[in-house]
């Protein structure tokens, strides 16, 4: 056997990367419990932004000691062993009866039923630490949670309230360049059993040379289905890899990047692009179904995210199908620096991004 086979074995038996899983303690999340309801009585709403201000030192004080250790931990490791995305598992109990029926769409949803769990998704994100933001680009900012709900007239769709076709993984407003730093999801309910879909640049066996021409800025990065597409959009190019070369950063959306039938990239970029999906195609993770009260917190920059299409309002029991309430998943999003992205937020708002696509703002501010 000569010294490439036995490099070859090595690889073969690489034990597979995984994102981290933490069992929320029923102590801790009493805990959390405990806090979330006082800060609830104390600031009224996660929107306060006198919350938001001390969200870290308020995370500090309030979170069980292993979930703040766990979290700054991962907010800093961007090693070959990091996946970049962290499950809590049942971090809080969720009340379906005060949540009621799902409602038709995202746009109707009482988001005042959610305030109580809005506290808990920026603790988590206090604790990275990383700041709650909002950005126009995303349903017009509209508050620091976003309700994530399958919608029958846009079942669909590659965005968020599509159901019946598969969302592609992507990392979030990757055609932004000030995009959020760390994504929360948080599963209000999924009686469908619908599973998490995620990937990251980190399962890839190397990066090395092979992909260095995805550190180039020669791809096009359409913005995403949720926005009108703009006609500047084809001059812009920008790279898919960036940061260190070894263990890179991704800005990376397969259905705008690849399969958005306006956008033609040049052959060179499509070659490349291609080549990238071949392997990350195979390297998606989609084996954790998350249950009511989960929670997913991702490094956008390491790691991607999609879902598998589902049948909204069916869920299958010993093959046999029934009603059941539609899927609530709550997004939050965040920034590490507010100083850093200055030149894109509102004059008298910094945790409001308008930004529209890569480096240029949303021209009525
Ligand atoms: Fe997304």
């Amino acid at each position: 056997m000569n010294s490439i086979e036995i490099l070859d074995d090595i690889s073969i038996t690489k034990t597979k990367l995984l994102p981290i899983v933490l069992e929320i303690t029923s102590q801790e999340r009493k805990m959390i419990q405990d806090a979330i309801e006082h800060l609830q009585r104390k600031y009224g709403s996660y929107e306060n932004r006198d919350f938001i201000t001390h969200v870290h030192q308020l995370a500090s004080y309030f979170l069980p000691d292993r979930i703040l250790h766990i979290t700054a931990d991962f907010a800093s490791d961007f090693s070959k062993n990091q996946y970049g995305a962290l499950i809590f598992k049942g971090l809080i109990d969720i009340d379906q009866e005060s949540i009621g029926s799902t409602p038709p769409n995202w746009q109707s949803a009482d988001y005042s039923k959610f305030n109580l769990y809005g506290f808990a998704c920026a603790l988590i994100h206090g604790a990275l630490p990383s700041k709650p933001v909002q950005y126009y680009s995303q349903r017009k900012g509209g508050g620091l949670i976003h309700a994530i709900i399958p919608d029958e007239k846009m079942c669909e769709t590659q965005t968020g309230s599509g159901s019946s076709t598969d969302l592609y993984v992507h990392t979030e407003d990757a055609f932004l360049k000030h995009q959020a730093d760390f994504l929360s999801f948080m599963y209000v309910r999924n009686e469908e059993q619908v599973p998490s879909t995620l990937y990251s640049i980190r399962s890839h066996e190397s990066i090395g040379e092979r992909y260095r021409p995805l550190f180039e800025r020669i791809y096009k990065i359409p913005k995403d289905a949720n926005l009108e597409t703009g006609t500047s959009e084809e001059d812009t190019l920008d790279s898919i890899l960036y940061g260190n070369y070894e263990l890179p950063f991704m800005r990376f959306d397969a259905a705008e990047q690849l399969f958005n039938p306006s956008i033609k990239q040049s052959d060179e970029a499509q070659h490349h692009l291609s080549e990238f999906w071949e392997e990350a195609r195979n390297l998606i993770y989609s084996d954790f179904t998350p249950q009511a009260g989960d929670v997913i917190v991702v490094n956008n920059h390491l790691c991607a995210h999609g879902r598998s299409a589902f049948r909204a309002g069916i869920k299958n029991i010993d093959g046999m199908e029934y009603p059941c309430e539609r899927r609530i998943m709550l997004r939050m999003m965040s920034k590490v620096s507010l100083i850093d992205m200055r030149a894109h937020t509102l004059t008298d708002d910094p945790f409001f991004i308008i930004e529209e696509h890569l480096g240029k703002n949303f021209k009525h501010f």
